[in-house]
C-alpha cells in the first residue's frame, strides 16, 4: 500500500516551481488528433490523467513518445474511432475525443466517461450542441455512438457554461462547414488555451463582445509545437497550504493573472502577496481570518477545484467561514475526513460551514477524489502529529509530484510504500 506521511504543525518556508496545467493539457491532447502528423507538447505534465489520454490515443492508432519533458504525438496512422480502452472509463475528459474524432473521421464510439465522483456529471450539454451541428447519437452496448456525414456550423446557446462542453464544441467546430457561434460558453483560461492551440494549428476562433465564441471552419489543420501553461490549481493548492500553516513561500512560474478570485480571498484572510513577473512571494504568517461567504462559480469566479483546499485552510481561522459549492452538487467527500482530524465542519445543502478549531490532529485519512486529496495534504501540514493520507492514486491524476514540491516548500512529507 502506498500512502503519504506528513509530520505537520510546521509553517511552510521555501520555494517551488509550478508544473504545467492538467486541465489545459487534456483538451489539447484531444485536439492533437485533428491534424495529421507530429504534435509536440512541451512541458506536458507527467500525471495519470495524461497517461490515460495517451493510452486511448494509442488505441486509436497514434504513436506516442516522450522526449524528456515533451510529449510527442504522431497521428498520421490514426484510423480507429471505437474506444474500448479501460482508460476511457477512468476519466471524464475521454469524452473530449467525441469532438475531435467527429472532426477528423466523422465517427466516434466511446464508453460513458468516468472521473472523480463529485456529482452527477452528465454530458447532455455536449451532446445537445453536437446534435445542432448534425451529429446523430445512438446508444450501443452501453457506449455512445456518434456519427456525422459533414459537421455543419450553426448557432449554439449553452444552458450552462460547461468547460468540457465548450471544449468539445470547439473541437468539432474548427473543421465544420461554415461558421459556428457558441453563446454562453465557459471562459476558463483552459478554454482560452485550447483556442490558442487550435488557432496555432490553423483554426479560426475568436471571441466576439467577450460573450460569443465565433469559429470559422477551415479545411484542415497542421501539427504544431506548443508549450502547456502552468497549473493555476496546483499554485492555488500550495498558496492555501501556506495559509493553513501560516507559512511564507515563493512560487515560480505562477499564472497569477488566472488566480484573481483566489487573490481576493487570500487578502481577506490577511495574507501579503508580492508578484514579480511570474514569481509570487506569499506571506501567510497573518492569514488568520475566516471568510464569511465564498461561492464557487464558473471563471472568473472562485474555482470549484480549490474549494476543498480552501476549506482545509480555513479550519484554523480565527472566525467562522462558509463556502457555497454551486458547480458540483456533491463535492464534499473530503469534509468528512477533515472532521476526523478535529476540524469543525458541517455541510448544509450545498454549503460548507466551518467553525474555528483550536487545532487539527494528525490521523489516518483517505482521499476519495483529486482535489479532496490535496485538501487532506493541506490539513495534514497544519495538523499536530502525523497524518497518513491513503488514496494517493487520486493525487497522481493531477499533481506530478506533490510530495517533492511540498518538501521544497519546507514541509515534512514523504511517500511511503508499504509492502503487504
Ligand atoms: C472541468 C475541469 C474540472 C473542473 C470543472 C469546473 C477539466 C479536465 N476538468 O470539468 O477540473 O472542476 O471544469 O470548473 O478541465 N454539466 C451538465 N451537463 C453537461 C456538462 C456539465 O450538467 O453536459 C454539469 C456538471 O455535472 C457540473 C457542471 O455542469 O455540475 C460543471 O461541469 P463542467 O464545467 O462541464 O466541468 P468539466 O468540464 O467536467
Amino acid at each position: 500500500m502506498e500512502y503519504i506521511r506528513i509530520k505537520g504543525g510546521i509553517p511552510l518556508r521555501g520555494e517551488a516551481g509550478i508544473q504545467s496545467s492538467k486541465n489545459a493539457a487534456l483538451p489539447i491532447l484531444a485536439a492533437a488528433l485533428l491534424a495529421k502528423g507530429t504534435t509536440v507538447l512541451e512541458k506536458c505534465p507527467r500525471i495519470t490523467d495524461v497517461y490515460h489520454m495517451t493510452a486511448i490515443m494509442e488505441e486509436l492508432g497514434c504513436r506516442i513518445w516522450w522526449e524528456e519533458e515533451n510529449l510527442c504525438i504522431d497521428t498520421s496512422q490514426l484510423s480507429r474511432f471505437d474506444i474500448c480502452c479501460p482508460s476511457a472509463r477512468c476519466m471524464r475528459s475521454s469524452c473530449l475525443f467525441l469532438g475531435s474524432l467527429l472532426g477528423r473521421l466523422g465517427q466516434a464510439r466511446l464508453p460513458y466517461p468516468g472521473g472523480c465522483v463529485i456529482g452527477k456529471r452528465p454530458i447532455d450539454i455536449h451532446m445537445e450542441g453536437l446534435k445542432s451541428m448534425g451529429v446523430v447519437f445512438t446508444e450501443q452496448e452501453e457506449k455512445i455512438n456518434a456519427s456525422v456525414s459533414r459537421l455543419e456550423g450553426c448557432r449554439i446557446q449553452l444552458s450552462y457554461p460547461s468547460v468540457g462542453a465548450t471544449e468539445n464544441l470547439l473541437l468539432a467546430a474548427v473543421l465544420a462547414e461554415g461558421t459556428t457561434q457558441i453563446k454562453g460558453g465557459a471562459k476558463e483560461p483552459e478554454v482560452e488555451e485550447l483556442s490558442r492551440f487550435l488557432n496555432q494549428m490553423g483554426a479560426r476562433i475568436r471571441w466576439k463582445d467577450g460573450e460569443t465564441l465565433v469559429i470559422k471552419g477551415v479545411k484542415s489543420l497542421s501539427p504544431v509545437t506548443y508549450q502547456i501553461v502552468p497549473d493555476r490549481i496546483v499554485a492555488g493548492t500550495y498558496l492555501l497550504a501556506a495559509v493553513a500553516t501560516r507559512g511564507k513561500i515563493t512560487l515560480h512560474n505562477v499564472p497569477w493573472g488566472h488566480l484573481g478570485a483566489l487573490e481576493v480571498q487570500l487578502m481577506k484572510m490577511g495574507g501579503r502577496i508580492r508578484v514579480l513577473d511570474h514569481d509570487v512571494i506569499f506571506d501567510a504568517s497573518e492569514a488568520v481570518h475566516g471568510l464569511k461567504e465564498v461561492r464557487t462559480l464558473p471563471y472568473p469566479g472562485f474555482p470549484t477545484d480549490l474549494q476543498s483546499q480552501l476549506a482545509a485552510a480555513l479550519t484554523l481561522a480565527d472566525s467562522p467561514s462558509q463556502i457555497e459549492e454551486t458547480v458540483f452538487e456533491s463535492r464534499f467527500a473530503a469534509m468528512e475526513e477533515l472532521t476526523k482530524m478535529q476540524a469543525r465542519i458541517k455541510i448544509k445543502e450545498r454549503k460548507i460551514q466551518i467553525q474555528p478549531a483550536a487545532f487539527l490532529k494528525g490521523t489516518d485519512v483517505h482521499a476519495g477524489d483529486l482535489r479532496g486529496g490535496a485538501a487532506l495534504v493541506v490539513a495534514g501540514l497544519a495538523a499536530q502529529g502525523v497524518t497518513k493520507v491513503t488514496g494517493c492514486e487520486f493525487l497522481e491524476r493531477g499533481y506530478s509530484d506533490i510530495v517533492k514540491d511540498i518538501q521544497s516548500l519546507g514541509g515534512r512529507i514523504e511517500k511511503v510504500n508499504q509492502q503487504p
